[in-house]
């Protein structure tokens, strides 16, 4: 027995589902590892630190979730699965409608300008947004900010930062986004351990899987500069070097405003 159901994280949350045809015209279904999930520290039966994720969402009964920036979708659709539990689990109640019924809603933002890494699931016939049906904004973090967010006044419950990854990029997605988190919210942010980039090493071709040759210097210098505001409650999820036969995530930070 587990707790986690490893079939079901194999076959949904690591990998895309890609059916295909045999010589003889007999379907079949081909898994396809999900991009960047690597940066999570997941593998095939593991979510890595999407896990954390998931049990804060479940925790808190997080009902309005933004995701800004998802390459693979990954995390969003990890995000979706913890307010599905929450109804099934009888938390939540009312209709399970993924995202126009009562057990909230998952925003995922992504500019698909290809910094830092391109998405694969633009299309909505792709695995990602066909199985777990986010609502997607493909436009940058800023521009959703002011045109969508503030004018249709969202409150978020849970947000991760995950989108451009320069110094500038993330503080103006924290400090804006900040702005509309509920009482009881919380953010994480992604990336933010300089020590799992300072031996990495980045080959140069560019493919699916490409990512930034800088991607944690911006996070790391965000969340350093937070630790001494003393409006923030911050704790950094770093496992790096603990297992090293392993994959390890890029950093996960998480956020909540001080209540005193
Ligand atoms: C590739 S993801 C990072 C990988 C990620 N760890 C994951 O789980 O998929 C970064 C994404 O941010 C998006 N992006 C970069 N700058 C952005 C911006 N200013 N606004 C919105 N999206 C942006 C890119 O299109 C890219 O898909």
């Amino acid at each position: 027995m587990t707790l986690l159901n490893l079939d079901f994280i194999k076959d949904f949350f690591t990998h895309n589902q890609v059916y295909k045809e045999d010589v003889n015209g007999n379907e079949f279904t081909e898994l396809k590892r999900v991009p960047y999930r690597w940066t999570h520290g997941a593998t095939d039966l593991t979510l890595g630190d999407g896990l954390l994720i998931y049990s804060i969402i479940h925790y808190m009964r997080a009902k309005t979730i933004v995701c800004l920036g998802s390459g693979g979708g990954f995390i969003p659709r990890i995000m979706t699965q913890a307010r599905v539990d929450l109804y099934d689990s009888q938390i939540f109640e009312g209709n399970r409608d993924y995202n126009w019924g009562d057990i909230g809603v998952t925003y995922v933002v992504d500019a698909d300008n290809g910094i830092g890494g391109n998405i694969d699931w633009k299309t909505e016939d792709s695995f990602f947004r066909k199985t777990f049906f986010p609502r997607v904004i493909l436009d940058t973090t800023e521009n959703s900010y002011y045109n969508f967010f503030v004018k249709e006044d969202i409150k978020i419950d849970y947000l991760h930062i995950d989108a451009g990854h320069s110094y500038d990029d993330v503080k103006n997605d924290f400090e804006l986004y900040s702005k509309l988190l509920s009482p009881n919210g919380i953010i994480s942010i992604h990336d933010t351990d300089e020590s799992f980039e300072k031996d990495l090493i980045i080959t140069k071709d560019i493919s699916d899987q490409h990512h930034n040759d800088d991607y944690t210097s911006g996070p790391s210098k965000l969340i350093k500069e937070l630790k001494y505001n003393s409006e923030w409650e911050i704790f950094n999820f770093f496992n790096n070097g603990i297992f090293r036969s392993k994959p390890s995530s890029t950093g996960l930070t998480i956020l909540q405003r001080c209540k005193n």
